[in-house]
């Protein structure tokens, strides 16, 4: 069994953050969200796996390199553009040959783990198996309709009036049948070769399309308002280590760690959070649920709910809260009179002045 992880996309509701990183590669509690899927990968026991890349290849080929820290086989597969996932599946048939393969989605999050779902798979070897989990908003994803004993009888994409609640979420299991249907279909609208097409063509051939319904947490990390999420879920199970200097005027509450080289002085700490090595936090105010990267500087500052990434100084800031910053953001105060907001902010910024 082999994985074949998408990691190229264009990102677009994720910008500016995604106009010069890797959507995948955004930290939940300091680890990339990609890790969490690799990791997961791993132990369900996949070793070899195939990821799919784009515009952010170099990117995310540092970071994961060739998959040994994860205990993992990595080869990567270059989309010359994001021309949709059953794109993606064909030009991964040569890497992937007569393997069946679990696709996964490199910006989904799952807390509970692959192997159930991979050990079901491979017991049962239907010619693929989706997951499915109930959401509030199904217009928004690929949509499954079961009949009343459960068997997966259609597949929309966004559907504008949803016939059930059942998303399909980033992980679909396949055996090689799926390359046949990809090389078959045709694009959408938009251009791209969709995998819900890919699917409705197996289904209407009769081939077995089965599903599994997921109830554990899921989600698609799309938007800012879903990393926030994830990262308040993975913090909440934190449990404290202090390997950085944290000094007597700093008071802490609640689970928190400090990684080494990270300095902590005359501030307020309530957690569950993180402060990433070598970051620097003087005089501030750290609430629960906030991750700070390696290398920031966070002074007379109060930031909670939020993440801010590797190399990032917030000074001066009275109140931030719910907030994604990138690598590399400086946020000062503005000197001299009079008071005023100053911005320099790129393309498809968004600043919410409270
Ligand atoms: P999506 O989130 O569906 O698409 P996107 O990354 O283009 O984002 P947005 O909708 O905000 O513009 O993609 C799901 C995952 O699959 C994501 O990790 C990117 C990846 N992907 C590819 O690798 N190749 C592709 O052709 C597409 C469409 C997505």
């Amino acid at each position: 069994m082999k994985a074949l992880v998408l990691c190229g996309g264009h990102g677009t509701r994720l910008r500016p953050i995604t106009h010069t990183s890797a959507k995948q590669l955004v930290p939940i509690a300091n680890k990339p969200v990609l890790f969490y899927g690799l990791e997961a990968l791993r132990d369900a026991g996949v070793e070899d796996v195939g990821v799919v890349v784009g515009d952010t290849a170099e990117e995310v080929c540092r970071a994961v390199g060739d998959g040994s820290r994860f205990g993992l086989r990595v080869t990567y597969i270059r989309q010359e553009a994001p021309l949709g996932l059953a794109h993606a599946v064909l030009i991964a048939r040569d890497y992937l040959g007569d393997d069946d393969f679990v696709l996964y989605l490199g910006d989904n999050f799952l807390l509970d783990g692959l192997t159930g779902v991979i050990d079901g798979f491979r017991r049962d070897r239907p010619d693929a198996r989706l997951l499915l989990t109930p959401v509030a908003d199904p217009g928004s994803f690929g949509v499954a309709e079961l009949d009343a004993d459960g068997r997966l009888t259609a597949v929309e994409e966004k559907p504008e009036r949803p016939r059930s609640d059942l998303a399909i979420m980033g992980v679909y299991l396949f055996t090689p049948l799926v390359h046949e249907a990809v090389r078959s279909i045709k694009p959408d609208p938009r251009g791209e070769l969709e995998i819900t097409t890919a699917i409705r063509w197996m289904l209407e051939r009769g081939t077995r399309v089965t599903s599994h319904i997921v109830h554990g947490y899921w989600k698609d990390t799309g938007r800012v308002e879903d990393m926030l999420e994830c990262n308040r879920l993975v913090l909440e199970s934190l449990e404290t280590r202090i390997d950085g200097e944290v000094d007597d005027a700093t008071e802490i509450t609640g689970r928190v760690v400090i990684e080494a080289g990270a300095e902590v002085t005359g501030s307020r700490l309530v957690g569950p959070l993180i402060v990433g090595e070598g970051a620097v936090v003087r005089g501030s105010y750290l609430g629960p649920f906030t991750s700070i990267g390696p290398g920031c500087v966070i002074r007379d500052t109060e930031v909670e709910f939020s993440i801010v990434m590797e190399r990032s100084s917030v000074l001066g800031v009275p109140r931030m809260r719910d907030s994604l910053l990138g690598k590399d953001v400086v946020i000062t105060p503005a000197a001299g009179q009079p008071r005023a907001h100053r911005f320099v902010v790129g393309d498809h910024s968004r600043v919410r002045l409270g």
